[in-house]
């Protein structure tokens, strides 16, 4: 019985261990390639999808969803997504941007497919490792971001005519206008600040 224990012991700790010169093997190889233009597989893929689903969802589940309605939050949305956000997510009657075929994740097409306001607003504040995913809450209060969210329910529904109209109609884009007076030592500052807490 003892030596049963035993082995059954040693067995479950050299599997480990080749386990883990396994992957220590693959990862100092080069085989698993980081190219931005070569799928991933179809496991890794899967696994990075449900992280990436279930990181979201955990984290936006308490989020309190203001009123998303009010006609001015929705222009001030359009002016701040025609602004930042069309390169990569596109807008109604638009055609392929420059930059978006060679994204990885590719960015979904927002004029297309709509996210639900608490997922769209965590994305678009806290932005997403490993894609092209910007964290917009840097330099974006809440209230801008819901804005952005607010947009976004409409835009679906949005033909290329009622595009234009809404974002000729919206306030211009402020915060980038604050963002350009705060100057080099002043913005670089912040950003080494924010590097540094590391989230
Ligand atoms: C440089 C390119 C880029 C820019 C600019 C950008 N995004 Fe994204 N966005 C991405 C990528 C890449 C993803 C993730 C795609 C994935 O994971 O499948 C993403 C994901 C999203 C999602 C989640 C979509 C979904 O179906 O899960 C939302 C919402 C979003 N972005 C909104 C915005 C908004 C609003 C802006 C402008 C303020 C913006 N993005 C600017 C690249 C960009």
């Amino acid at each position: 019985m003892k030596a049963q224990v035993w082995t059954i012991g040693i067995t479950l700790a050299v599997g480990a261990i080749v386990a883990g010169l396994a992957g220590v093997a693959v990862v100092y190889s080069g085989t698993f390639n980081v190219a931005a233009d070569v799928p991933h597989s179809w496991p890794v893929l899967a696994l990075m999808n449900t992280v990436r689903e279930r990181s979201i969802e955990v984290r936006a589940r308490g989020i309190q969803v203001p009123g998303l309605e009010d006609p001015q939050l929705v222009l001030k949305g359009a002016g701040q997504y025609a602004a930042m956000c069309t390169a990569c997510h596109l807008a109604p009657g638009m055609g392929n941007s420059e930059i978006r075929p060679g994204l990885y994740p590719r960015p979904q097409n927002l004029s297309k497919v709509r996210v639900a306001p608490r997922k769209a607003f965590w994305i678009i504040k806290h932005g997403l490792k490993m894609s092209a995913m910007p964290a917009w809450g840097g330099s974006h209060d809440d209230a801008t971001i819901w804005s952005m969210v607010a947009f976004l329910q409409k835009l679906p529904d949005m033909t290329p005519e009622q595009y234009r109209e809404v974002v000729a109609k919206a306030p211009p884009d402020d915060d980038m206008d604050m963002g350009a007076s705060t100057r080099p030592e002043a913005g670089s500052s912040t950003d080494a600040g924010r590097r540094g807490t590391g989230r």
